[in-house]
This record gives structure tokens, sequence and C-alpha cells, in this order.
């Protein structure tokens, strides 16, 4: 993929909008993305009709900025996996747009684009092949693509696990002889090893021991910094990515339904799901604890998306409009969107409660 050329300053006109410097590295416009499944497989869960239409995504409005560290953040089957599969190409979106560095991506990808945008996944055990050694999968790639001559092979594999923390001795080894924390550094490095500028990571700790996810999620932080990768990082938990993302995006029901830097979404959040999402975060200390936002109501379902706001039936700040009123994605300060007819209310809601 070409980049796009910088646009000459003159000719125009004054009140043009401001040159996008720096498009974003990856940007989702109106991503949908459905599965039609036969009833006769889901009749219990559907009830009607023959067939049952799934709407894993529903108007997902997103984008990565070249260097930072996104979080996407949601209860289990908002479609975080889905957005992320549909980001690194492995499955192709229903309706939308995706553009690359400011530019449509192709619904076929060529090689290099595909190359350039890398997936970790949350389990490290099914995603290494068992029958290679480290050092044989790392070579496959760097030969695949033609990333370094043939006699420098492993020189750059070595330098691709001291960029993931770990030792040379690696190469011959199995996957089978590490431990959940240096898989996950090896399927890091295998991601790296065709120098992606995008890493998109689906919850690539939450397998892990608690105990080895913080120097993981440092690794992240490392990468980014050294490398000036771009990651967008999928977690069920906001607590997980507090530390870690410069800006978090939150996902509800097949949308995207808040996106602030992460300090203002912890501090002041403007949608109704991301509050109670903020609140089931264990307080270490009982001096903090404010009273808890309770989320009411069953957990949704992608088959049957409530009319109106699809929060409304579970939120308790509800209120007529928002069962006829679908929200769009708005600023509702510096930097911040919420999809909530309420997010201006929102603060004083909260403060009125406590
Ligand atoms: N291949 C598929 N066929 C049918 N439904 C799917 C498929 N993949 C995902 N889904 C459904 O799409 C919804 C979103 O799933 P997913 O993207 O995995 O959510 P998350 O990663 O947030 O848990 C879920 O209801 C899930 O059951
Ligand atoms: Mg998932």
């Amino acid at each position: 993929m070409t980049m796009p050329e910088a646009q000459p300053l003159e000719g125009r006109p004054l009140n043009a909008e401001p040159l996008a410097v720096d498009p974003p590295v990856l940007r989702v416009a109106n991503l949908a993305k459905s599965y039609d499944l036969p009833t006769s497989l889901l009749s219990r869960i559907a009830r009607r009709g023959d067939k049952a239409t799934l709407r894993a995504l529903d108007g997902v409005e997103l984008q990565l900025n070249r260097g930072e560290i996104l979080a996407l953040v949601g209860e289990s089957g908002s479609g975080k996996s889905t957005l992320a599969k549909i980001l690194v190409g492995s499955t192709a979106a229903t309706a939308g747009e995706i553009e690359y560095h400011g530019a449509p991506m192709p619904a076929r990808r060529g090689k290099d684009d595909s190359r350039r945008i890398q997936m970790v996944f949350q389990d490290p055990y099914s995603s290494l092949n068992p029958r290679l050694t480290v050092g044989a999968m790392l070579r496959e790639l760097l030969v695949l693509h033609s990333i370094v001559p043939a006699k420098q092979v492993r020189e750059e594999s070595k330098r691709l696990l001291n960029l993931v923390g770990l030792e040379e001795d690696a190469l011959d080894a199995y996957p089978s002889q590490f431990s959940g924390g240096q898989r996950q550094r090896i399927a890091i490095a295998r991601a790296l090893a065709v120098r992606p500028d995008i890493l998109i990571a689906d919850e690539p700790v939450s397998a892990l021991d608690v105990s080895v996810q913080a120097t993981v999620l440092d690794l992240f932080a490392t990468l980014r910094r050294d490398l000036g990768l771009s990651i967008l990082f999928v977690a069920h938990n906001l607590a997980v990515v507090q530390h870690l993302s410069d800006r978090v995006a939150v996902m509800y029901l097949g949308r995207i339904v808040e996106v602030a830097e992460t300090a203002e979404l912890f501090r002041n959040p403007r949608h109704p799901y991301t509050r109670a999402l903020i609140d089931s975060i264990p307080r270490m200390s009982a001096g903090s604890v404010t009273e808890a936002f309770q989320l009411e109501g069953e957990p949704p379902s992608p088959f049957d998306v409530p009319s109106g706001c699809r929060f409304n039936p579970r939120c308790p700040y509800a209120v007529d409009a928002c069962r006829t009123t679908d929200p769009v994605l708005e600023t509702v300060a510096p930097a911040h969107l919420s999809a909530c007819i309420r997010a201006s209310e929102l603060t004083e809601l909260a403060v009125a409660r406590v």
C-alpha cells in the first residue's frame, strides 16, 4: 500500500478542515457484522422465523492513532473478538468502511497489508504449533516474508527473543517447554517477526496467572515505546488496561458506546455502562468504595438488540426517550465521545446518587 501524498497548502480554502498530518493508522466507520444462523441450530435461543440474525457488530466507529495503546473493553459477547478479526483481515465485515493510514483497505488484502497488522491471541497454548521449535517457527516467517537474508535469520531470531525478554536458548526449544507467560512472549515474537506497525492483542493476558499478567502488560508498554507500534489491546476488564492504555473504547452489544483518554474515562465516565464497569472493579481499600452502581436486567442478546438505546433495559438512568432514540457517538468533552442522550447530565446524576 502506498502512503497518501502530503497535500499542498496553497489553494486550500481558508475554512477547510485542518490538514490531517497524521491520519489514524486504522479507522473504521459504520462497521457491521451479522451472522445468519438456521433456527434448527438455535431455535431455543431465537424462537422465531426460520432464520435468526445475530448482530455481532452493529455500527462500530473507532480509530487507532499512530503509536498509541487503545484499549477495547466490554463484557463477553459484546463483539470485541469479531472486531479484532475483521481488523486483521481474518473475517470479512458485512458492511462498513476500514481505512488504513487514511486510505481504504482493499477487500482482498495483499501480502504486505496482511503483514503489517498482526494479532496476538488469548491462548498461547493453541496459537503455537507444538511441532516446531521456536527457531523453526521464526525462520519460516522470516524467510516467507523475506524479512532478512538467509544468513541473518538466526541473528534476527535472537534479536526478536531479546525484544520480548527471552533468552537465546529458547530458539531450540518447543512451545511445551515454556510457561504460559513465556509462550505468550513467543507468540508476541512471532507477531513481531514480520515487522508489523499494528498489533491487535485479543485478551493476551486473560489466560495467564495473575502473577505474570503484569509482566506481560509491561512488555506491551515497552514494545510500544521502543518500536513505535500502534496497539489495540482487547480486555473484558477495565482494571487490566487502566495503567497501560492511552485511550479506552467501551463496547456494548456490538457498538462502541464511549471513547476517551484513560484517566478522563475513569474520572468522568459519560456513559452509564462505563460507570458500571468502573464500579465493578474491586477496590483495595474500603474507604474508596462509593455506592456501587449496579447493572440491572439480563445480559443482552445480539439476536434481539433492544430498540432505542441498546443499553436502556439495564440502565438505571433510562427515560422514555431512551427507549425510542438510538444515540450516536458524540463529542461530550474534548477528545471524549459518548453514545448517551443523557451524557451531559451524568455527572450530576452520579453526584446525586451518593
Ligand atoms: N463465527 C460465528 N458464528 C456465529 N456467531 C458468532 C461467530 N463469532 C462470534 N459470534 C457471536 O458474535 C457475538 C460476539 O462475539 P465475540 O466477538 O467473540 O465477543 P467478545 O470477544 O466480546 O466476547 C457473540 O454473540 C458470539 O456468539
Ligand atoms: Mg473475545
